[in-house]
């Protein structure tokens, strides 16, 4: 296996568990005028992973995706995409790399099919145009102007023209964003399609349960910095390990039962309704084992366990925005 290191160089490595790191980035930084868009974000992707960007608005990831797409020159650090320098070697990263981005358009009369078309001309290897818009949900608009799509056709018609010609490397900047739900699913599992294959998927979002499902590992971005990376479970167990357990029972002093489970931290009682707060994996079996073993009887019962969102919100302190 080997390894590119942050210069672009390719470094072989005799540990074959190590996996090949597709992109690296190093110190990254980017101003525009007198603000900062990205302070200083270095991270690496690796190959086959599902990696995401996941911020508040404003917090740089899109300068940072477009940095290393190449589109953006950086005012410092380093990066390198496959090996290769998104600006120098641009054109052979161009046949490598899909880019779908947050904000793109088209020309007005365009038809579906002569977008996907133009696309596949401009690479080798473009793969069945007409699979791909079947697989988006748009084989009715093949022939629709681009004017005429709603909104989140739009969306899936870039993603289309993203993976017209299979890339290595796929960037989506906010992929879902404006779609509805079953659109949403449907691109989920195309991202999973395509990491099945083995690429490698680079995306953002503001969706955190988008985030937790489809991606491998995120780093968190606050103010153009990384603040948090790791997979979004490891993420969870380290930030928001709390447990909580929600039941209702009929029956008076239930709550006297549950003192003696180490991992508990407390006890709230309003009137039937009884909610346990403690922390570990074991933490909901054991509430469950003191309920089964002190006959309990229970009318209602349901666990909350944090999620990304929990993690996001506790870290940067801000509400998400889809
Ligand atoms: N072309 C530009 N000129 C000037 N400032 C810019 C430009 N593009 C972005 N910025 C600023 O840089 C900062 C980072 O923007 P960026 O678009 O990278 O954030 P983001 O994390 O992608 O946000 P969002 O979640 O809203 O998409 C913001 O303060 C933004 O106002
Ligand atoms: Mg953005």
């Amino acid at each position: 296996m080997f390894q590119v290191s942050p210069s672009g160089t390719t470094q072989y490595s005799s540990d074959a568990t190590m996996p090949r790191t597709v992109i690296s980035v190093s110190q990254l930084g980017k101003r525009y005028g007198t603000t900062v868009a990205v302070d200083e974000v270095s991270l690496d992707v690796y190959e086959g992973e599902v990696f995401g960007l996941i911020g508040p608005n404003g917090a740089g990831k899109t300068t940072t995706m477009e940095c290393v797409e190449g589109l953006r020159r950086p005012d410092r650090g380093t990066i390198a995409v496959l090996g290769l320098h998104p600006q120098r070697d641009a054109t052979a990263l161009r046949q490598r790399i899909g880019v779908q981005h947050q904000e793109a358009h088209l020309q007005k009369r365009i038809k579906v099919w002569e977008a996907l078309d133009l696309w596949a001309t401009l690479y080798p290897g473009a793969v069945d145009t007409d699979a791909l818009l079947a697989q988006l949900g748009l084989e009715s608009k093949r022939n629709a102007w681009f004017m005429t799509l709603s909104g989140g056709q739009k969306q899936r018609l870039f993603v289309a023209l993203a993976l017209v010609h299979d890339p290595e490397v796929v960037f989506l900047d906010e992929l879902t964003t404006g779609l509805d739900p079953q659109a949403r699913r449907a691109i989920w599992e195309l991202i999973s399609g395509i990491k099945a294959r083995g690429k490698t998927v680079f995306l953002t979002t503001h969706l955190m349960e988008e985030a937790e499902r489809l991606c491998d590992r995120v780093a968190i971005i606050e103010h153009g910095r990384v603040i948090e990376m790791g997979t979004p479970a490891a993420l969870v167990e380290r930030h928001c390990p709390q447990r909580r357990v929600v039941f209702t029972t009929d029956a008076t002093d239930a709550a006297q039962s549950f003192h003696r489970i180490a991992t508990l931290r407390s006890i709230h009682s309003d009137g039937a309704t009884h909610t346990l707060e403690g922390t570990g994996d074991d933490f909901v079996t054991d509430v469950i084992n003191v309920i089964a073993r002190e006959g309990i009887r229970v009318r209602g019962f349901r666990t909350e366990i944090p999620t990304l969102e929990d993690v996001f919100l506790k870290l940067t302190g801000h509400g998400v925005r889809d």
